[in-house]
């Protein structure tokens, strides 16, 4: 793969989009590698959590390649568009917690990309925003969708329809950010992140994240019956007998995600 970097490391898989000349922006190849490592990454049982980032100094990612899209006929970019929001799909159904590092620049799909991960922690020099409208098109890739039900539906239309560049901090108080940190610490908070998901049972993070995310886009009433299904799977583990025992001998315990 030319475009994206995988490796698994301490069982967290770091998804690194590599164009740093283009701002890592997502052009129809890197996407294919995208979805290609997605695929093997969701069906991976030991992988335990997922960050990804953006190659250099300058950029997360710039969003859709718009050298690329300038030298596309209307179906290619339909084509693109529709790519694009599949991979965001597959990343935001993945059963793994996922981090998006937001090392520089996320615009438009690169934004879009972040808001489709469970966690977004920005360096202080990040610049983030929807930028769509300027450019004559709307976010396609979740934008539209992810952001009000993450930050409301106001604060969603002004980011869209103003096609905001936010700074970090900015984006710290829409919100849209869960953390910002110097350049040199984004690194650390991740980890930091990481680790205090990495400490609890992984059947359990997974049953907790996937009783949230469906739980979101119904009704409380099935949202709770989701709960109850997703309880169920926790509850033959290894993991919740060998936590009640842990307590019982006042030590941590020890997850092995059975
Ligand atoms: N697609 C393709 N190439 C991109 C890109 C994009 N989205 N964004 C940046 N690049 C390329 C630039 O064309 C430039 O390449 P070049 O050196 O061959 O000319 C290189 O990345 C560096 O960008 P440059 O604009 O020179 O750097 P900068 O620091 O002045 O500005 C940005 C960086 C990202 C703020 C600016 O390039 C920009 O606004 N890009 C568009 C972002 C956007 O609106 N994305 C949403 C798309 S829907």
């Amino acid at each position: 793969m030319q475009n994206i970097n995988y490796v698994l490391e301490n069982s967290v898989a770091y998804v690194t989009l590599n164009r740093p000349s283009a701002m890592n922006a997502l052009n129809f190849q890197l996407l294919c590698e995208l979805e290609q490592v997605l695929e093997d990454i969701r069906i991976d049982s030991s992988i335990r959590a997922v960050v990804f980032r953006g190659n250099g100094e300058k950029a997360f990612s710039a969003g859709a390649d718009l050298k690329e899209r300038k030298t596309l006929t209307e179906a290619q970019v339909r084509r693109n568009v529709n790519k694009i929001g599949e991979v965001f799909i597959l990343i935001d159904h993945l059963p793994q917690p996922t981090i998006a590092a937001i090392n520089g620049i996320a615009l438009g799909g690169g934004m879009e990309l972040a808001l489709a991960c469970d966690f977004r922690v920005a360096s202080e020099s990040a610049i983030l925003g929807l930028t769509e409208t300027g450019l004559g098109i709307i976010p396609g890739a979740g934008g539209t969708q992810r952001l009000p039900r993450l930050i409301g539906e106001s604060k969603a239309l002004e980011l869209i329809l103003t096609a905001k560049r936010m700074t970090a901090q900015e984006a710290l108080d829409y919100g849209v950010v869960t953390q910002i940190t110097s350049a040199d610490q984004l690194d650390n908070k991740v980890d930091t992140l990481l680790q205090s998901l990495l400490a609890n049972a992984p059947i359990a993070i997974q049953q907790a994240k996937f009783s949230i995310k469906q739980g979101m886009n119904t009704d409380l009433h099935t949202g709770l019956a989701i709960e109850r299904k997703a309880y169920e799977i926790t509850l033959p583990t290894e993991d919740r007998i060998e936590a009640l025992k842990a307590f019982a001998e006042k030590r941590k315990p020890i997850f092995k995600g059975k």
